[in-house]
């Protein structure tokens, strides 16, 4: 397939490309960034410099490039983490996944290209309510904190844009990323102890490494998927589990206790929900589907196995 992939220098993009590339398609990678289009031809990939939000760059460069599939992975979250403001953090990642994703849609319409697959997000979004593990069909939050409102909207916003396309349209719901370059921040701070356990750390908490996403995207792209997949390993847990686990794979002391009004007054009311209240997100959806499966199955083997380019894999993980 010829495939257009916006956002083909972050996280999940830099393990996509090489997996498509792999793979035999021909891939047009987008980044803004000049100094990105020789490592990005190195791969094998083809590179055009255009910023997401100009609307005639976009669609001129899907013009050229004639693809069969556009892979919208745009987000603008690296920098320094402002969880008390929220939507403050996420303001240019909410413009990308609104403005962004109608200009790709509007150039995809006008290009005739035939699918569109879109990075969504499952974890904090899902209802507080009712059972640990939540899937597609399952409601969002409806009283999600209030400084996370706008980036909740922009979410429903690129998917109901992505489901209305006339198109193959499908918005994989990516559960919390960890892997080369997702997660040196949580190691950091977890070997400084400076995230603890707030409350009961009974919050729930999906996980996908960044090469599991990038593989269920590529089966998303080989079979046409349509709709809303949740891409999650098999393991939801909750936060009392998964961070003591964590700082010991990382040599770390165990995170310390806090109680939730502490949580809420050093950290907000943000991190509080996520530790104390999140609901997982199961992908039997995508699994019954496809024969996708995640390499690395739970955190668990990924945590030790799968945190930096330079861990040791057991040949798969069981
Ligand atoms: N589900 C999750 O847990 C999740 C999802 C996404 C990200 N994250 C995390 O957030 C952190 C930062 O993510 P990241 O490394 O992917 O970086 P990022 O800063 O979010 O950038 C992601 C991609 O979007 C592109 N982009 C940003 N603004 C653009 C614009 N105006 N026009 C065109 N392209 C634009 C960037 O391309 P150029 O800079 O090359 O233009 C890059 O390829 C990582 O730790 C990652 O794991 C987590």
């Amino acid at each position: 397939m010829k495939i257009f992939v916006a956002g083909a220098t972050g996280a999940i993009g830099q393990r996509l490309l090489p997996q498509l590339i792999a793979r035999g398609h021909q891939v047009t990678a987008m980044t803004r960034s000049q100094a990105k289009v020789e490592p990005l031809r190195a791969l094998g990939a083809e590179a055009v410099v255009v910023d997401g939000l100009d609307a005639v760059a976009v669609g001129e460069a899907v013009a050229r490039a004639e693809p069969d599939a556009i892979v919208h992975q745009m987000t603008s979250i690296s920098g320094t983490a402002d969880l008390r403001h929220f939507d403050r953090w996420f303001a240019a990642t909410n413009a990308l996944r609104t403005r962004g994703t109608e200009h790709l849609l509007a150039a995809a319409r006008a290009s005739g290209v035939r699918q569109f697959v879109a990075q969504s997000y499952t974890g904090w979004t899902n209802a507080r309510t009712g059972g640990p593990v939540k899937t597609e069909v399952d409601p969002f939050d409806d009283s999600p904190a209030k400084a996370q409102r706008e980036t909740m909207a922009a979410i429903r916003f690129l998917e109901q844009a992505v489901l209305a396309a006339p198109l193959e349209g499908v918005a994989l719901r990516y559960g919390n990323f960890y892997g080369p370059g997702a997660s040196d921040a949580l190691v950091d701070m977890v070997r400084k102890r400076k995230m603890p356990i707030v409350g009961g750390g009974g919050g729930v908490w999906s996980w996908i490494h960044l090469d599991d996403a990038a593989s269920a995207t590529v089966i998303a792209l080989e079979r046409g998927l349509r709709g809303i997949y949740n891409v999650t390993d098999e393991e939801p847990a909750p936060v009392a589990e998964w961070l003591p686990y964590l700082a010991k794979v990382v040599g770390a002391k165990p995170p310390m206790h806090v109680p939730a009004w502490v949580g809420r007054l050093l950290a907000g009311e943000v991190p509080t929900r996520w530790m104390t209240e999140g609901r997982g997100s199961s992908s039997e959806k995508l699994r019954a589907a496809t024969d996708w499966r995640p390499r690395w199955r739970t955190w668990r083997d990924g945590f030790r196995f799968g945190l930096t380019e330079s861990s040791q894999p057991p040949a798969r993980a069981a």
